[in-house]
């Protein structure tokens, strides 16, 4: 592989800071001519469905790796919120290998950045060969998966280079708000809802430019990180694929060990590591579920562990070790939104630590062996 200018990083010290700093150019690319105003909907010009197909499907299942599956975990709770249809993600590897049923009215979903990973164009091969219908959304086209799924969405996201996915990640989740806003509005969601999601999603790239803006206040917990020999990552409904991805930033760039949690199952196990030496990252949206999110905040906080805020609600800081704030958006969006400090921390994490933040140790950025 040819080496890269410091040309290429564009003034960046790693590919990996200069993909999260393009983020809001990204999603501006992903969006662009995709929101239909008149009919308050999207329109993905690679979902050869008609309304009488989207009325046809009965379940949505999202295939993928890695970062992909965190994305469709997240991508299977905003199409069932908002097009009422069930949904959910499943990591590829595990569905080719248990002989899955193939349904002829669920739509299957295979979301890959590289559009060459394994496992993914496998399970793809799988639904296809049983008969099934599957999508793919990839930042590839023209890739293996792009391929073999015949029809599906392009990411635009740009290239990425860092082995790490960033911009890959968010532009898969706005992309899923997308497809859940077009077969929503086909089934039970009106058009008042499309317009509150529409004006939610436009404003998404300025809001991350407004997060990134505050990139030393991420840095101050990254370092801090640094020196933890664990740490945990806490979320509940979106922001839980929030957590995986979070926890998963860290290991990869820092080689922290970190694990993520849904809140409610701490108690089941993972309180038992609490201590003053392990900080507790919680994903704290400010949703219906804020009260419950506080509370485990305060379970921790009892074992006496640090507790480092992501949020877009007016909380007290009193507390916290740290409170990263996000701006207010749709609460389908807040994840989004969520995802990105998280980002920084890691990879400042991983700067103090001195590692190779393209490319870590042990990973490849496309696995396209079993
Ligand atoms: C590798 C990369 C991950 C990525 C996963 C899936 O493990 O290191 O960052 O999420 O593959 O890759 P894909 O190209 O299918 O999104």
């Amino acid at each position: 592989m040819a080496e890269h200018t410091s040309f290429d990083l564009a003034g960046h010290e790693t590919f990996m800071h200069k993909e999260i700093h393009e983020q809001p150019a990204a999603v501006d690319r992903a969006l662009r001519g995709r929101l239909d105003q008149r009919f308050a909907t999207a329109h993905l010009g690679g979902v050869a469905l008609s309304a009488r197909d989207v009325l046809g499907i009965r379940r949505v299942k999202i295939l993928g790796c890695g970062s992909a599956h965190y994305a469709g975990l997240l991508g299977a709770q905003l199409i069932e919120s908002l097009s009422r249809i069930p949904a959910d993600a499943e990591v590829a590897s595990e569905f080719r290998f248990r002989n899955p049923v193939i349904d002829p009215h669920t739509l299957y979903v295979a979301v890959s950045q590289s559009g060459e990973t394994y496992d993914t164009l496998a399970a793809v091969q799988e639904v296809t060969r049983k008969g099934g219908t599957v999508i793919g959304v990839v930042n590839t086209p023209g890739s293996s998966i792009a391929r073999a799924c015949g029809t599906g969405v392009h990411l635009h996201a740009g290239p990425e280079i860092s082995v790490t996915s960033t911009k890959t990640f968010t532009v898969t989740a706005v992309v899923f708000a997308l497809l859940a806003l077009q077969l929503g509005r086909v089934r039970d969601l009106g058009p008042a809802e499309g317009h509150r999601l529409m004006d939610a999603l436009a404003v998404l790239p300025g809001q991350i430019e407004q997060i990134l803006a505050s990139e030393d206040e991420a840095a101050a917990v990254g370092r801090r990180i640094a020196d933890a020999s664990s740490a945990f990552f806490v979320g509940r409904v979106g922001g839980y694929p929030i957590a995986l991805e979070g926890a998963q930033k860290l290991k990869e760039v820092s080689y922290v060990h970190a694990e993520a949690y849904p809140g409610a199952e701490l108690k089941h196990g993972p309180l038992a590591l609490i201590d003053p030496a392990v900080p507790t990252i919680v994903v704290l949206p400010d949703d219906h579920l804020l009260d419950k999110n506080l509370a485990s905040v305060s379970e921790i906080r009892a074992r006496s562990g640090p507790v480092i805020a992501v949020t877009d609600a007016d909380i007290d800081d009193a507390g916290f070790a740290a409170v990263l704030r996000v701006p207010h958006t749709e609460p389908e969006l807040a994840p989004v939104l969520h995802s990105i400090p998280l980002q920084l921390v890691a990879y400042h994490a991983a700067l103090a630590l001195g590692r190779d933040i393209d490319k870590p140790r042990n990973l490849a950025k496309s696995v396209t062996v079993e």
